[in-house]
C-alpha cells in the first residue's frame, strides 16, 4: 500500500483546475513512457503570464495530485517562469511522494512544457 501525504490526498480528492479550456491559446497531451498514463493541459496566455490552466488527467493518483499542484503553482507565473518548473519542486510542495511515483509528477510537469512548446510555436 503506498503512503501519501494528506497534501496529496487533498489535491487527489479535490484537484484543482481540473477540466479543459474550450478557448485554449494552446494544449498538449503527453504519455508517460513509464506507464502510459496520458494528461492534457490547456493554457489561457495573456500578458506573456499564464492566466489560466486546466488539466485532464487519465492517470493515477499521484498524476492528478501533481498535476493539481501544478496548475495553482504556474497559474499567474510568467511563460519564462513556468518553464523552469522542476517535478521535484512540485513533489517537494506536496510534502513528499513515493519514489516509485516520481515519474507521474514527471508527466504533469512535461506535458505542461509541452503546452508552452505548442504556445510558442503557434506564435513564431
Ligand atoms: Fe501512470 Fe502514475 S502510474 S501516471
Amino acid at each position: 500500500m503506498l503512503k501519501y501525504t494528506e497534501l496529496v490526498m487533498d489535491h487527489f480528492k479535490n484537484p484543482r483546475n481540473l477540466g479543459r479550456i474550450d478557448d485554449a491559446d494552446a494544449q498538449a497531451t503527453e504519455g508517460s513512457i513509464a506507464c502510459g498514463d496520458m494528461m492534457t493541459v490547456y493554457l489561457k496566455v495573456e500578458d506573456g503570464k499564464i492566466a489560466d490552466i486546466k488539466f485532464e488527467s487519465y492517470g493515477c493518483a499521484a498524476n492528478i495530485a501533481t498535476a493539481s499542484m501544478m496548475t495553482e503553482v504556474v497559474k499567474g507565473l510568467s511563460i519564462e517562469e513556468a518553464k523552469k518548473l522542476s517535478w521535484k519542486e512540485i513533489v517537494e510542495r506536496l510534502g513528499g511522494l513515493p519514489q516509485i511515483k516520481y515519474h507521474c509528477s514527471n508527466l504533469a510537469v512535461d506535458t505542461l512544457k509541452k503546452a508552452i512548446e505548442a504556445y510558442e510555436g503557434k506564435r513564431q
